[in-house]
């Protein structure tokens, strides 16, 4: 059994680390395919070095562009590689255009796809992230998914419940294999100067909130208010696309808010971790402030993590004054949720299930 592991941004390098380390441990074949679609050092290469992962035996550096040009490019780079070095099985992790340009290109050769973080579903076709995990789990062989809800979406489009296996999410598997880590390797806190429990931690990347002048203002206005009413710093690692739209709108950062540059893995665990309240638009954001129990307010007007919502770890806002009054919201919680993401094992399943088709 050889399986080709493809991946090209930050939450996938992340998510997918489970998944390596699986591999090595149990002596399987594999290798790693980058489609580049992730770059900057700190968006990229920090995390490999972080998780001390094995370099991708490939990557094709196609670098940012529109969604067909970026596409077109993986698909072409992908399927080359595929036919010279043929896997039984890829894996995928989410919905980003890499997973797109993957399934598309297993999928042409009939080599097996095994999609990771199967069945989310926003219902929001505007979302480019919603048509590639349609086609994703359309064209695979092997759904994996996080909850009983991704496979009750997954049935109702009707995939057979034989491809199925709800195994848990890999971000818990990340999340408790490195928090401990990261709280001997590094020590943000006292690097930014802030403590415990008094400073709220920001991320917003999300197309539909930076390619839009009235969401991104929005959003920091809501900002600038909490800022104002709680008195708690809003510290916001930026995604570069965030950081170049708001140079193109010529926005201000309001009073409170702390830009800084994207975090390693390690340091962004320990700053969500030990936050008071988390504002995101970022899928894997929500995930662990429900895994470390720390209340969020997405920053969207839906989610396809609807089991964060149920469990009373998450508000949806989306991008006007609503945001403010959630946060005062789950600023009052007594963040006694569980998990709904499995128990960390999900790695081991996705492997064995992959391994035993
Ligand atoms: C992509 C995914 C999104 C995911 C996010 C994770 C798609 C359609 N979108 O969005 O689902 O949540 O990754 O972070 O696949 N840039 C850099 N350096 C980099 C990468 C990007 O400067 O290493 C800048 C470029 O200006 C680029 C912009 O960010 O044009 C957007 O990058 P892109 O990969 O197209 O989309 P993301 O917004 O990162
Ligand atoms: N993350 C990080 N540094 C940061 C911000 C986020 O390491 O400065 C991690 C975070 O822990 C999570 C992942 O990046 O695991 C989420 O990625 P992102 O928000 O870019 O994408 P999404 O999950 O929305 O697809």
């Amino acid at each position: 059994m050889k399986i080709a592991i493809i991946l090209g941004t930050r939450p996938e390098i992340i998510k997918m680390s489970p998944i390596i380390r699986e591999c090595e441990k149990q002596g399987i074949e594999y290798y790693i395919l980058h489609t580049g679609q992730h770059y900057s050092y700190e968006m990229d290469k920090i995390f490999f070095e972080q998780l001390k992962l094995p370099q991708a035996k490939y990557n094709l550096d196609v670098g940012s562009g529109k969604h067909g040009e970026q596409t077109a490019k993986m698909l072409a780079g992908i399927e080359e590689i595929l036919v010279k070095d043929r896997p039984d099985v890829i894996l995928v992790q989410g919905d980003t255009n890499t997973v797109l340009a993957g399934t598309l290109a297993a999928s042409k050769l009939q080599i097996k796809i095994g999609h990771v973080e199967a069945g989310l579903r926003s219902f929001d076709r505007t979302m480019p992230e919603e048509t590639n995990r349609v086609i994703a789990d359309h064209t695979s062989d092997y759904l994996f998914a996080s909850t009983e809800t991704s496979k009750r979406y997954l049935l109702n489009e009707g995939i057979p419940k034989e491809k199925i296996f709800v195994t848990g999410n890999t971000v818990v598997d990340a999340a408790y294999q490195n928090l401990e880590i990261s709280k001997y390797e590094t020590n943000i806190l006292t690097k930014l100067s802030i403590e415990e429990k008094k400073y709220i931690v920001a991320t917003v990347h999300r197309a539909e909130n930076v390619d839009s002048k009235e969401r991104l203002s929005g959003i920091l206005n809501a900002f600038s208010h909490i800022y104002k009413e709680f008195g708690l710093p809003i510290i916001f690692p930026i995604h570069p696309r965030t950081a170049k739209m708001i140079g193109e709108f010529g926005l201000k950062f309001p009073e409170g808010t702390r830009l800084i540059k994207p975090l390693g893995y390690l340091e962004f665990l320990q700053l969500e971790s030990s936050a008071r309240l988390i504002l995101t638009d970022s899928g894997g954001v929500q995930e662990e402030s429900c895994i470390f129990r720390i209340p969020c307010v997405t920053l969207r007007d839906n989610t396809e993590r609807p089991e964060t919502v149920e469990v009373g770890a998450n508000l949806v806002a989306g991008a006007g004054e609503k945001i403010i009054e959630y946060a005062r919201k789950m600023m009052e919680s007594d963040c006694e949720w569980e998990n709904p993401y499995g128990k960390g094992n999900a790695a081991e399943l996705t492997i064995q299930n992959t391994v035993t088709g």
